[in-house]
């Protein structure tokens, strides 16, 4: 009988303990590579990436972060695969996790990954669905930690859409103890059961952005439109046209406030040239850190904890 295997499909999925094994074996297996040690705990071990939506760095940080772990990933999408013909998404998890070792989605609807999942064999990452990116939020709290210390008690300010990427930073807030100030275009607000919630105390909604930025620790946003809500775009841009965050907003977060943006960015829409490409932003780090939360994850996931 097979144990049954750890997923993270939402940021939730982990504890605070495993969170905190998983941030201080990111550092040790950063600094490892750093060193040209090599170090390959999943040597023999395959890694499916399935890929509904476009991606840059989610594809890259896996498929190198497999390989620097010394196992290998394999790229599959929609279009080249039995998926897009309409096999079922059950009868594709039974076969492909009895072929690999461990399988990360990119796609829809989260129940597409949940029902990939309970047929699963191997554990399985969400790497971005319509309502949760927790890979993104893992190396974005990672980067906040090596910069300035622990999370817990900050304020993170988030200004736009309440989007996948809101929605995990405030599944984080709840599962590491810190403040999340949200502040979106009326119509966007936040939906706590889609954000998967427990309690609607770890953030506070702003209807002017500049308030949620006071303060604030670390300001965030990221697209006004994001993939599979094209539709929506020429009515996002009028909407959320006072969301983009500046030097203003800036200036009113703690002197010391990171920026960061999951990329990709648009320059004049989300954010200002001057922020993005300024001494608050964070955000080449954060994308780097993708690779190595990452492979910290893979570790813990297929390898549980070690100690080295
Ligand atoms: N931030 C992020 O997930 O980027 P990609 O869409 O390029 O993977
Ligand atoms: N919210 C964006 C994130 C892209 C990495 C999207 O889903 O398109």
């Amino acid at each position: 009988m097979l144990q049954t295997p750890k997923h993270f499909l939402q940021f939730k999925d982990l504890s605070r303990a495993e969170l905190e094994l998983i941030f201080k074996r990111t550092q040790v297996i950063k600094d490892r590579f750093k060193r040209y040690q090599p170090y390959h705990p999943l040597a023999d071990r395959t890694l499916a990436m399935i890929f509904e939506k476009n991606s840059t760095r989610t594809r890259l940080s896996f498929e190198a972060g497999m390989h620097q772990l010394g196992g290998t990933a394999i790229y599959l999408n929609t279009r080249d695969t039995q998926l897009g013909r309409g096999e079922p998404v059950e009868d594709a998890a039974e076969v492909i996790s009895r072929m690999v070792d461990v399988v990360m989605i990119r796609t829809f609807e989260q129940d597409i990954i949940e029902r990939f999942a309970a047929h699963s064999r191997v554990p399985v990452i969400n790497g971005l669905t319509n309502e949760y990116h927790p890979c993104q939020i893992l190396a974005d709290i990672y980067t906040f930690i090596e910069r300035c210390g622990p999370i817990q008690g900050k304020t993170v300010a988030w200004v736009g859409d309440s989007n996948n990427m809101c929605n995990t930073w405030l599944q984080a807030a709840e599962v590491l103890d810190f403040n999340v100030h949200v502040s979106t275009p009326p119509g966007y607000e936040v939906e706590p059961e889609r954000a998967g919630l427990f309690t609607t105390s770890y953030y506070e909604e702003f209807t002017d952005p500049m308030d949620a930025c006071r303060d604030a620790d670390l300001v965030t946003t990221d697209v006004w439109t994001s993939m599979g809500f094209e539709a929506e775009n020429a009515e996002r841009m009028q909407a959320f046209a006072d969301w983009q965050v500046d030097a203003e907003m800036m200036s009113v977060a703690h002197k010391a406030a990171l920026f960061m943006h999951c990329l990709p960015a648009h320059r004049g829409e989300e954010v200002a040239a001057e922020v993005i490409d300024g001494a608050h932003s964070v955000v080449w780090d954060e994308a780097e850190n993708r690779l190595h939360t990452q492979k910290a994850l893979l570790e813990y996931l297929l390898r549980g904890q070690i100690e080295d």
